[in-house]
């Protein structure tokens, strides 16, 4: 008896990060197999190999459907699902006019729950298999969000929003309240199957100095927590933190001040940087979060991919959901190549690929769990349907090479491209 899964199909292997050593160093098989047992990736190799190295494996044949590590989503808002595609604001006045007052629903934990249901729903059916999220200030919206990712026996990573002002009545904490939930949500959920507590202030505008100090130092009692926020996203931001903190000399500084700074962290937008700022990222091991539908979206700007990647900087990339306009990492890809267009650098689609995959892993220093299809890995995995519309699948049938082939999926795939989802290496479609 055997409980071994045997998937075929084209495969995809980055050996190594495609911006600094080359597409070259991404495997294709057009007739690949990935090995599965207990959860786990424990080979990949030719189809033929592997069905003949283990006959009594149980076989499914994807055909010509594209074997991928399934998308890891390193920045995004589950509180904000039902508020996405919200018209015609920018971030102050998005977050005031729309955000907050749909965060503020989370006090109720009926809706908390179902919330978590739709947005799990929503990613896994976009073949997003990790999801990297803010919450709200509510402890309870933490425990729903865990509870659903535990339950679909995901990796999930999520902390509770910390807000001590600038934000409305009813949505604010306290610095010593922040640190009290955050360790309680944090000795409760961290490591607990896969799941992963982020420590989380929203960003400096709604800390205090005191809500930001009390949380580097949960994050300096517990540094194997990834601990995110949000960096130089607008210019009307930038200048609002200038006035907020007088002392700081950049928008980093704030962060840096309170020891929120270093591997780990996990900084959502970085638009806007000083040469100071981008020293410092780099020098501390921190990681940048692309998300290019939001800062198209909410009109923040354009992210410099290719300088920041040239400089030797960790990124990853995210749907930043529900500032961002997608829940899909394929959309997500489309806008990253559309923003390095405009700034005169056409993103390759292995880079794109790596992106969603293997870079998001390595910005959550999870990179020797997930997003890469090799022996060892945790076996949630993503299987592209090249052809799944007509619009795509005549311009897939003229493609040369397999980067031609699975463009117009990244650039033009929904949904309907997702041919199937593993997750531990089960179908969520069994
Ligand atoms: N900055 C602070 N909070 C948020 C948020 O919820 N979304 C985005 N895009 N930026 C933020
Ligand atoms: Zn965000």
């Amino acid at each position: 008896m055997t409980n071994e899964t045997l998937l075929i199909g084209q495969t995809l292997n980055f050996e190594a990060n495609p911006f600094h050593d080359g597409i070259e160093t991404a495997n294709h098989d057009v007739r690949g197999g990935v090995l599965i047992e207990n959860g786990q990736i424990t080979a990949t190799g030719t189809a033929d190999d592997l069905r003949r190295d283990h006959p009594h494996a149980d076989v499914t044949d994807y055909g010509e459907g594209l074997i991928l590590p399934g998308f890891i989503d390193a920045h995004a808002h589950y509180p904000q699902t039902a508020m996405i595609a919200s018209w015609g604001k920018r971030l102050i006045d998005w977050l005031n006019g729309y955000t907050f007052p749909e965060e503020m629903k989370f006090a109720n934990v009926a809706y908390a729950k179902d919330i978590a249901k739709t947005y799990f729903d929503l990613t896994l059916a976009s073949g997003t298999t990790t999801t990297t999220s803010f919450t709200t200030i509510h402890p309870e919206s933490v425990d729903a969000y865990f509870n659903e990712a535990k339950s679909r026996g995901l990796r999930a990573i999520a902390g509770k929003t910390c807000m001590d002002r600038n934000a409305p009545d009813g949505l604010t904490d306290t610095a010593q309240s922040a640190y009290d939930d955050s360790k309680a949500l944090l000795e409760k959920w961290h490591g607990q199957d896969r799941l992963i507590y982020a420590i989380t202030p929203r960003f400096s505008p709604t800390s205090t100095r005191e809500q930001l100090a009390a949380l580097g130092a949960l994050w300096a009692e517990h540094p194997d927590c990834p601990m995110q926020t949000h960096l130089s996203e607008q210019h009307e931001e930038i200048a609002w933190v200038h006035e907020l903190f007088p002392e700081a000399r950049d928008y980093l500084d704030t962060y840096e001040a309170a020891g929120l700074i270093g591997p780990g962290a996990l900084f959502g937008h970085a638009i806007h940087l000083t040469d100071r700022e981008r020293a410092s990222l780099k020098e501390s091991g921190s990681s940048l979060v692309h998300c290019p539908t939001s800062n198209t979206f909410i009109g923040s700007g354009l992210f410099d991919m290719d300088g920041l990647m040239r400089e030797g900087q960790t990124i990853g990339l995210a749907t930043d959901t529900g500032g961002g306009s997608s829940f899909s990492m394929l959309r997500t890809m489309a806008a990253a190549y559309e923003v390095a267009q405009l700034k005169g650098r056409a993103l390759h689609p292995a880079e794109l690929l790596w992106l969603a995959t293997t870079g998001s892993a390595k910005a959550l220093r999870l990179d020797t769990k997930i997003g890469s299809l090799k022996a060892g890995f945790e076996a949630d995995l993503v299987i592209l349907d090249l052809a799944s519309t007509p619009a795509i699948a005549q311009r897939a049938a003229r493609a040369g090479t397999i980067w031609e082939a699975v463009f117009p999926t990244i650039m033009m795939g929904d949904d309907r491209a997702i041919q199937d989802v593993r997750i531990q290496g089960k179908s969520i479609n069994e």
